[in-house]
């Protein structure tokens, strides 16, 4: 039914009306004349960035009531954690270890953006990123394709659900195709030069896990991949995604890409660039005009096909059918009123919250914080800013909804704590945000060094004062995010030396950090007694804090990236192949070491739950079949509490060498005091294949595995199996 209205639709279509759904506007870049005329005139597909309902239904109004066709528009919005409601930024996610919990987190933020008439969201993003120095780094799952993989799928089943029809559905976009993450020097926007190898086995797993899993649409990526746009990327978007994967949706061009090949020294000039972009693949394109101003000339000198537009304007008319926009055009009457940042939101991203915090250290139960302290010290600007417990890429959130860390731990304790706070020191990001205004970082209240050391010492006064100090430091949320790469990964300004002088008072300290990325705290792994990372937590993220501070929810995330000891350790991972010298990867540079301040996989919770006898239901694995891993967990204290259980492989030998280890399967398990219980963790011998630069293709794992199941990337339970043909 659907290819037949379809096709009975284009029938009717003129070439430029054609042309109109293949643009995707943005509220912000109108072309010369007006979105009601763009609308009118069907130069539209799609729009970007609107947000205001009565706005969307209006012009939503206008296309289904006053066009020719009728045809209706498809709203499209950084939906990317979080709508109104704001949950922890993705690379959070990842460290829940739960791909339940992202489903669930994308499935809510889908209620609220199809309740306002959005239907298109530009995520997941699912780079891999090696490298911290990248500030989108915290969009992704982080540096291992097979948690990337599940987060990924997870992800567009909670934005689609199991029907795009779904009133409360929304297309995904699975972004960037392919390679960004691979930008070089983490630089934003640089060119990605990436082997054969890596792009096989690293970088594109979660895209193709996310295409497996239904994704409607593909966001074609900024950057150079080996030199070839990768928005006029044939062999990427026509080769891969489509005849190898048998991707059926369409395919949106990041922002500005289309005019930018002329930048990237690839088109001639614009009419190239349109014809090259839509040529490879690239149906929809996003902001610029190229498309509008130059395809229909494209066709008539021969550049581009009839049956190319054709084919650009037919998926993206299936997509639109699918998401039963030509039915029902218009979002649920009272929707918006009923959904946005309902109680049932802020339950779940509370929830959320809680499972994506990673407690780094925790000496001496310094936490969780004792019930009878009397007075706390909150000090940081952090922990008080409503921006910086959102998070970047919160477009749709709203400050008067959020709760900071200070407000969270003022509401837990009520009057009898008295909590006393310090900005301590100021942050200050230069050249700020990109697409709202709303998102600038305030400017520093403090100008004069006189005025800055009065803040500091009244800082630790305060702390002085105190029976306990929050130290709640970090990254600005304008620090991290797209044009957010950094060549240092220390805590900005001035807070190394607060959180230093703080300890320095001998009071108790704690640390809870908020950064979108790794960052390079030696001396606290060493000296403060606690550090808790809770990322960008969201709109609930205060209350999800003072929870974990005072032990009424009890840490469970592990790191989704490893965390470097310094910068120049970057990239730092743990999967990588050894050339020699096996044992000693430590002394790789002779002025530091190799090794990470936290690996890969690595988080403490309240609870001690120990991973031990690691059992194989056999010793051999067949092509196509699987085995199972059981290990025996513990609870060995008086506190409920979760454990990952992480399971790694190394085949021993193969085509290509193969990485000291990889990440084949995990588990996040609850355990009530003192119980034990048996987790047995799959390997599926499917998840063992990998490509060849040898060869050229694909291979099932052979030969002799190891395997090590534990409680992060050093786990040490050990066995063996072979891999049989
Ligand atoms: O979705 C984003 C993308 O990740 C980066 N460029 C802009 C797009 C729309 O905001």
């Amino acid at each position: 039914a659907m290819h037949r209205f379809v096709a009975g639709l284009m029938a009717k279509m003129t070439l430029a009306e054609k042309i109109g759904q293949m643009s995707q506007i943005a509220r912000h870049a109108p072309p010369v004349i007006s979105h009601e005329e763009s609308v009118r005139r069907e130069q539209v597909g799609s729009f970007l960035f609107m947000r205001d309902p009565q706005e969307i239904d209006r012009l939503q109004h206008i296309a289904v009531e006053e066009t020719r066709l009728h045809i209706p528009l498809v709203f499209g919005f950084d939906v990317v954690h979080g709508y109104r409601t704001i949950y922890p930024i993705p690379l959070a996610m990842a460290a829940s270890w739960d791909p339940s919990v992202a489903e669930m987190a994308q499935h809510m933020a889908a209620r609220e953006a199809s309740a306002v008439g959005v239907r298109f969201a530009f995520g997941p993003m699912v780079d891999i990123a090696r490298d911290a120095r990248w500030g989108r780094i915290m969009e992704g799952a982080g540096e291992d394709p097979y948690l990337g993989s599940k987060m990924a799928a997870a992800e567009v089943i909670g934005f689609q659900g199991k029907k795009l029809g779904a009133p409360d559905s929304i297309m995904a976009s699975v972004k960037h195709f392919a390679g960004y993450g691979a930008t070089s020097g983490g630089r934003d926007y640089d060119e990605s030069e990436i082997s054969d190898n890596l792009l096989w086995n690293l970088y594109l797993p979660p895209f193709h896990a996310a295409e497996q899993a239904g994704a409607e649409t593909f966001m074609a990526a900024y950057m150079n991949l080996n030199g070839v746009p990768a928005s006029a990327n044939a062999w990427l978007l026509n080769d891969v995604l489509r005849k190898q994967w048998g991707f059926k949706g369409f395919v949106v061009s990041d922002w500005e890409t289309v005019p930018n090949l002329v930048t990237h020294g690839y088109a001639a000039d614009a009419a190239d660039a349109a014809a090259r972009a839509v040529n490879a693949g690239v149906d929809m394109e996003m902001t610029s005009h190229d498309y509008l101003n130059y395809l229909e000339a494209d066709v008539k000198s021969g550049k581009v096909s009839a049956a190319t537009i054709d084919t650009a304007v037919r998926r993206i008319l299936e997509a639109k059918y699918k998401l039963g926009l030509f039915q029902h055009p218009y979002a649920p009457e009272g929707a918006a009123e009923r959904e946005l940042v309902s109680p049932e939101q802020r339950h779940a991203a509370k929830l959320a919250a809680e499972r994506t915090a990673v407690l780094l250290r925790n000496e001496n139960g310094a936490l969780p914080l004792k019930r009878d302290v009397r007075s706390i010290a909150v000090v940081g600007a952090l922990a008080d800013s409503k921006a910086d417990t959102m998070g970047s890429w919160s477009l749709a959130g709203h400050y008067d909804d959020t709760v900071t860390i200070l407000e969270g731990l003022r509401a837990k304790v009520g009057s009898s704590v008295e909590v006393r706070f310090a900005r301590g020191v100021e942050l200050e990001r230069g050249n700020d945000s990109i697409f709202d205004p709303q998102f600038a970082s305030p400017k520093p209240t403090l100008i004069t060094q006189q005025q800055k050391d009065a803040a500091f010492a009244e800082a630790i006064s305060t702390i002085k004062r105190s029976d306990v100090a929050v130290l709640v430091m970090g990254e600005l949320q304008s620090m991290n995010g797209e044009r957010a790469s950094r060549e240092s990964l220390d805590l900005p300004g001035d807070q190394e030396r607060l959180l230093e002088a703080a300890v320095a008072t001998g009071k108790p300290v704690v640390l809870v950090l908020l950064a979108g990325r790794p960052l390079t705290i030696p001396w606290a792994s060493q000296h403060v007694p606690a550090i808790l990372d809770a990322w960008y937590p969201g709109t609930e993220g205060g209350n999800a804090v003072a929870d974990l501070l005072f032990g009424d929810a009890n840490p469970g995330g592990k790191l989704p990236v490893t965390w470097p000891r310094s910068v120049g350790q970057e990239p730092l991972y743990y999967n990588p192949t050894l050339s020699q010298i096996p044992n000693d990867r430590d002394t790789m540079y002779w002025d530091g070491s190799n090794a990470p301040l936290y690996p890969f996989g690595y988080g403490l919770s309240y609870s001690k739950i120990t991973v031990g006898g690691l059992k194989l239901s056999d010793e051999y694995l067949h092509a196509g079949g699987s085995l199972k891993a059981t290990v025996t967990l513990h609870n060995e204290s008086g506190v409920a509490g979760d454990q990952v259980v992480q399971l790694y492989v190394h085949q021993r030998a193969g085509l290509s060498a193969r990485p000291v280890r990889e990440l084949k399967g995990f588990e996040r398990v609850t355990l009530q005091p003192g119980e034990t219980r048996a987790v047995t963790i799959p390997v599926n011998a499917a998840d063992l294949r990998y490509w060849s630069a040898s060869d050229h293709g694909w291979h099932e794992g052979t030969g002799t595995f190891d395997v090590w199941v534990g409680d992060s990337s050093v786990a040490t339970e050990h066995a063996t199996f072979e891999e049989k043909p």
